[in-house]
Order: structure tokens, then sequence, then C-alpha cells
């Protein structure tokens, strides 16, 4: 075991463990929540934090919710799992899966995951299906599958995924002493968000937050089933981990939305790349596309019409940077300057020739 409590050691309480649950972890959760030094101010909020969800170990949230089905389907005898994804949910299943030895079989829309995260999945030795489809297609498929099958489905419809997930808020709360006014969260298969507000309203029954934050979710302009009200048939975003067209969980996410009198909208390719660069370049912090349509969200805020002053913001920075190196490296829009290795070429490069 880890030296730091995984999530369900930390937040056992809380979750539907027993003594016949198996102890499963790889260290995840206990994330960063990092202060903005610079998008905070100039959107104008009181204070602004970051959480690094990308620190957990395979580089996604995922894990939070990944521990808690491996734990129940260890729990239940299962030996295989399976599941659908736009390239974290596999790479967090082929870890545990490698970890505790259960077969894993993940099906991926061929072409469209990022290279870090199909790294990741052959690296650990999963099984890969690459299907010549969408990720809602994927999906529906492993649904019917683990209807023939003895396998345990590890998608965020699996109810110990978001109750895993839920680990999440409970960390913001135990950080700042109280919830945040609202939290922007990128919004995909929509578990997350799901995920989020089952732990801020859990814990405030529990008496440990006096309120709940407004849900400020967000999708990707080509892909926003939720903030248009019909499925998507061909989703398109460069932000490839939400680009889903009927997410499992929309229904939940609407709740979510309208009991904390939150949102969720949507931004475009050009708005999450600029956020994502900005959180790279004025903040340090290299997070997956994906990830920083929250932040591209909070930075709409104002034009959407919310005021943002005086408020405590959490964006949750949902995945690592690493995940994508192609979008860095067609995005940054850095040319490498090529140099003999030796000290006047490089003077006179860095000088001008001066
Ligand atoms: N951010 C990242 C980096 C993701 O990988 C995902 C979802 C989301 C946000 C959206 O979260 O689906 O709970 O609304 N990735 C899934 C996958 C679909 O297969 O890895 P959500």
């Amino acid at each position: 075991m880890p030296m730091l409590p995984g999530v369900i050691e930390r937040y056992r309480e809380f979750l539907e463990v027993t003594d016949a649950t198996p102890s499963v972890s790889l260290g995840e959760g206990s994330t960063p929540l990092v202060r903005s030094r610079s998008i905070g101010d100039a959107v104008g909020c009181k204070n602004l934090y970051f959480k690094l969800e990308g620190c957990n170990p395979t580089g996604s949230f995922k894990d939070r919710g990944m521990v808690m089905a491996i734990a129940k389907a260890l729990e239940a005898g299962r030996t295989r799992i399976i599941c659908a994804s736009t390239g974290n949910t596999s790479a967090s299943a082929a870890a545990y899966g490698a970890r505790y030895q259960l077969e894993t079989l993940v099906l991926v829309p061929a072409g469209e995951i990022a290279l870090g995260k199909l790294a990741q999945a052959m690296a650990y030795g999963a099984r890969i299906l690459a299907v010549n489809g969408s990720f809602d297609q994927a999906l529906s498929a492993v649904r019917g599958i683990v209807e023939l099958m003895d396998i345990e489905l590890v998608n965020s419809v699996n109810p110990y995924r978001i109750q895993g997930q839920k680990t999440g808020a409970f960390e913001i709360v135990d950080e700042l002493g109280e919830a945040p006014d609202f939290l922007c969260i990128p919004v995909g298969n929509a578990g997350n968000i799901t995920a989020y507000w089952k732990g801020f309203t859990e814990y405030q029954s529990k008496g440990r937050a006096e309120s709940t934050p407004r849900m400020m979710g967000f999708q990707a302009a080509g892909a926003a089933p939720i903030v248009l009200g019909e499925p998507v048939a061909r989703p398109e975003t460069i932000a490839t981990a939400i680009r889903i067209g009927n997410p499992a969980s929309w229904e939940q996410a609407e709740a979510a939305r309208d009991e904390s009198k939150g949102m969720i909208d949507m931004v475009d390719d050009n708005e999450i790349v600029d956020a994502y660069l900005r959180l790279a370049r004025e903040e340090g912090i290299f997070c997956e596309p994906a990830s920083a349509a929250s932040v591209a969200g909070l930075l709409k805020l104002p034009e959407l019409g919310v005021d943002v002053s005086g408020k405590t913001i959490v964006c949750i920075l949902t995945g690592n940077g690493l995940k994508d190196p192609g979008t860095a490296e067609k995005r940054a829009l850095v040319e490498l300057e090529y140099v003999e290795p030796d000290i006047d070429s490089v003077m006179n490069l860095l000088t001008g020739g001066k």
C-alpha cells in the first residue's frame, strides 16, 4: 500500500465499503488545490483555485472512481473488467486491472484518442479494441456485452465510480474549510459533475459544509448535447476526452445544474485552446484540452451575465497535459531553434549575431 491513504481509506465512512471489501489503492486522491496567480485577478473573482486531478496515479480524475469500482468488482469475485473510453477511463481501468490481475478490455474510438492515453493502456497490458465509430457507440456496445458475459462494467454508469469520484468534492471542502461559491468543471459523459454534486450535498447533509457551490459545467461547442437539448450524432472538438454526443449521466447532470442553481454552457475550441495555453503560460499548469474547458468557461462567465466578484471559485483540471502531447505540439506554436552545440553558435543565435 502507498504511504498516503488512497481515497477509500481516507473517506471510508462515506463509501459503501465493508470488511469484505478488499483494500485497493494506487495512491489516488489528495491532489493539489493550487491558488491562481493570474487568471483569478483577470476575471475579478476573490479566490480562484485549480484542482490538479492530473496528479492522480494515471494522470486523471478517473482513478478516484476506478479504485472503488475495482474494489467492489474484486469483492464480487469478478476476474474481468470492461469499459468504453475516450482514453482516460481506459488508462485508469488498465492500471488498476494490471495491479489487481483483472483481465481488462477497453473499447476506444479508433484514431480519436490522445497518444499518451493509448500508450498507457498498451503499457499496462489491456486488450484494446479500436472501434470504427464514436465513444457513444462504443459505450452502447459495452452495455450490451455486459449483459452477455461475466464481466464488470467500469464506466461511470457503474455507481461505485460516482461514489469514488465524489471524494474530489470532500477534499475541496476539507482544504478550504468550506464549499466554494462556484465549481467549474468540464462535462463529457457527465459522470464527474454528477459525482461532485453528490459529494458536496452529502458533505452538507453530514454537517461538514454549510453550503454547496453552484455547479458550472462546460461542454465543448461541437459536442454539447446538454446545452442543445438533443444528442449530437457526430461530436467534434479538439478536446477528445469530451467528444461525446449522448452522455450517460445526462439527467443527473441537469439535476446537479438545477438543484445548485448552476449552469451547463459551452466553449468553442478556440476558447479551450486559449485557456489551455494561459494555464500553461500564466499559471505553470499543463492540463489536457478537455480540462481547460473549465477555465474557458470561467473566463466566459462575465459575458454570460454571471457576477464573479467576491466569489471563491474552484476549477477542476481533470487530466494531465502530458496525456495529449500532439495538441501541445500543434497548438503551442513554438518553433524549435536548431543550433550547433558550441558556445559561439549559441551566443550568436541569442544575440542575433551582434
Ligand atoms: N476531462 C477529462 C480529462 C476526461 O477524460 C473526461 C471524460 C472528462 C473531463 C469529462 O468527464 O465524462 O465524467 O463528464 N473522460 C471519459 C473517458 C469519457 O472515457 O476517459 P465526464
